[in-house]
């Protein structure tokens, strides 16, 4: 763009900061000088750098600023200067600090900084003033002077200035440090050029007066270039998992299920004995489970019964059982949940749940596990279930297409997999066209009559659990999982990420 087009863009802001841009600056200064708000110049500061007029470089710096003690000694001079004062005539340090207005404490320090600079001298408890204290008090202490000049940006002390500083520190609240954010502004070539013309004053926008009192005739209004790409904004942004999280409520909800609730401290029977999984299984090992130091409850009597049956020898299911004797204590274990399936259960157990039904729950679930890329020792679990007349495994996997087809994830495999409480159990897996590999998606299966005779529950019931954060991470192509969650991830990611969208 011609200089002349470019400066008829220029907004008043704009052209108000340019003459001050002959050198390297700051936006403080910029504010000094030209009276604007810090929000105006840094508004013009932006423009001015998409324009490549500027350009802007963030810093910060150390400032020292008056402490507490600071304040207060600027105002009733430094104790060493009263006590030098206060000599005249008394020895005593009694005395001369009760002349003096200053504390027994502050005394003591006074007298080691002026014998230190040869100020003063302590003969058998009595105080003297050297010649060299008397010519000291005539001019300015190096420490006032300091004091005075406050707030300054350290790099611009000098050596001796640094020294009395240093000195200044070891003193109580004199001194305090803050940092303070830098912009720093180089003016571009451009600048050169724009101040050898002359910038019209134009008529910035056209107001309702400008209208009525015909002020606009004859003049000339500023350009605006389109062309130019506006500094970005970044504001709040929902954390690309919660999305994620929102996105299948979204799509359960949609699909007619309705949202369960439970705790993340269960018994070991609602977790692991309700469900059929028996009381030697190695999921229970402490390797695999957060156990608590805590027992619970276990529920009603009639219930507890009817698992105790189908552990030890089926109850009425035709199952031989596992042929052990269940343990009640194990079960009152308390645990943090492995799985959302607890949450199932106690549905089955106490929500009377009456067919047809379909529920779906997201909830987070623990687990005894080394982290990595592909594995997380606490994450979000995506359980659901329809209970209905006639329910097949076909119908498992339409839930399962369904569900992913809304998200864009087509290509779907199932293979036989294995589960305590469901049979047949089935995982799905998805073909990842980036990676050239099938990833696995979700574990499923239909209930065993084992794991719903206890519930009363006749009709079959098809159910799956998946995780969130890997599904965050496939949505958001990314190959860790610290990526999508915890410490480790990108605040820059989490607010330019894409949103998902769905594909439905
Ligand atoms: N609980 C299973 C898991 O943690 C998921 C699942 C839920 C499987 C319901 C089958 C039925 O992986």
């Amino acid at each position: 763009m011609d200089i002349n087009k470019l400066a008829s863009t220029l907004h008043p802001l704009e052209r108000k900061i340019l003459p001050f841009l002959t050198s390297q600056t700051t936006a403080a200064e910029l504010s000094k000088k030209t009276g604007m708000q810090d929000v105006e110049v840094l508004r013009a500061l932006q423009w001015l750098q998409a324009k490549k007029i500027v350009s802007l470089e963030e810093s910060s710096s150390e400032i020292i600023d008056l402490g507490e003690n600071g304040k207060r000694y600027l105002k009733e001079k430094l104790p060493e200067r009263r006590f030098l004062e206060a000599i005249s005539g008394l020895s005593s340090v009694e005395e001369i600090s009760a002349k003096a207005k200053i504390s027994k404490e502050e005394a003591t320090a006074c007298i080691g900084l002026l014998k230190r600079k040869n100020a003063i001298t302590l003969t058998n408890n009595k105080i003297d003033i050297t010649d060299v204290g008397r010519e000291i008090l005539k001019s300015e202490f190096p420490e006032e002077s300091l004091l005075k000049s406050l707030p300054v940006d350290i790099s611009r002390l000098t050596e001796q200035q640094k020294k009395v500083l240093s000195e200044l520190q070891k003193r109580k609240e004199i001194i305090q440090k803050k940092q303070v954010k830098n912009i720093i502004v180089k003016p571009s070539e451009i600048v050169r050029h724009l101040s050898k013309i002359e910038i019209k004053q134009y008529i910035d926008s056209i107001t309702p007066s400008i209208l009525k009192d015909k002020s606009w005739k004859g003049k000339e209004f500023r350009r605006y270039d389109i062309s130019q790409k506006p500094p970005r904004n970044y504001p709040a942004r929902i954390h690309p998992l919660t999305e994620v999280m929102e996105m299948v409520r979204e799509i359960f909800s949609e699909m007619g299920f309705q949202e369960m609730e439970g705790p993340w401290v269960e018994t070991s029977f609602w977790c692991l004995d309700s469900m059929w999984i028996p009381q030697d299984h190695p999921a229970r090992e402490i390797q695999d489970t957060f156990y608590l130091p805590d027992k619970g409850k276990l529920p009603d009597k009639k219930i507890v019964e009817k698992v105790i049956a189908c552990h030890e020898y089926g109850g009425k299911t035709g199952s031989k059982g596992y042929g052990y004797k269940w343990n009640p204590e194990v079960a009152r274990q308390l645990l943090l949940r492995t799985h959302t399936t607890a949450t199932t259960f106690r549905y089955f157990g106490e929500k009377n749940i009456k067919p047809p039904a379909k529920y779906f729950y997201i909830g987070r679930i623990f687990r005894n596990e080394a982290v990595d890329a592909t594995h997380l020792a606490e994450f979000h679990q995506v359980e659901g279930f329809v209970i209905d007349d006639g329910l097949t495994l076909r119908h498992l996997m339409g839930v399962i297409r369904d569900f992913y087809a809304k998200m864009g994830i087509y290509k779907i495999r199932f293979k036989p997999t294995y589960n305590p409480y469901t049979e047949p159990s089935m995982e799905a897996l998805y073909y990842d066209e980036k990676r050239k590999k099938w990833i696995e998606l979700i574990n499923s299966g239909i209930f065993r009559p084992e794991a719903l005779e206890p519930f009363g529950i006749k009709k079959p019931v098809i159910a799956w659990g998946l995780g969130l954060e890997r599904l965050a991470m496939i949505l958001h192509e990314k190959n860790n999982l610290r990526d999508i969650v915890g410490a480790g991830v990108d605040f820059d990611y989490i607010k330019r990420h894409k949103a998902v969208v769905r594909k439905d």
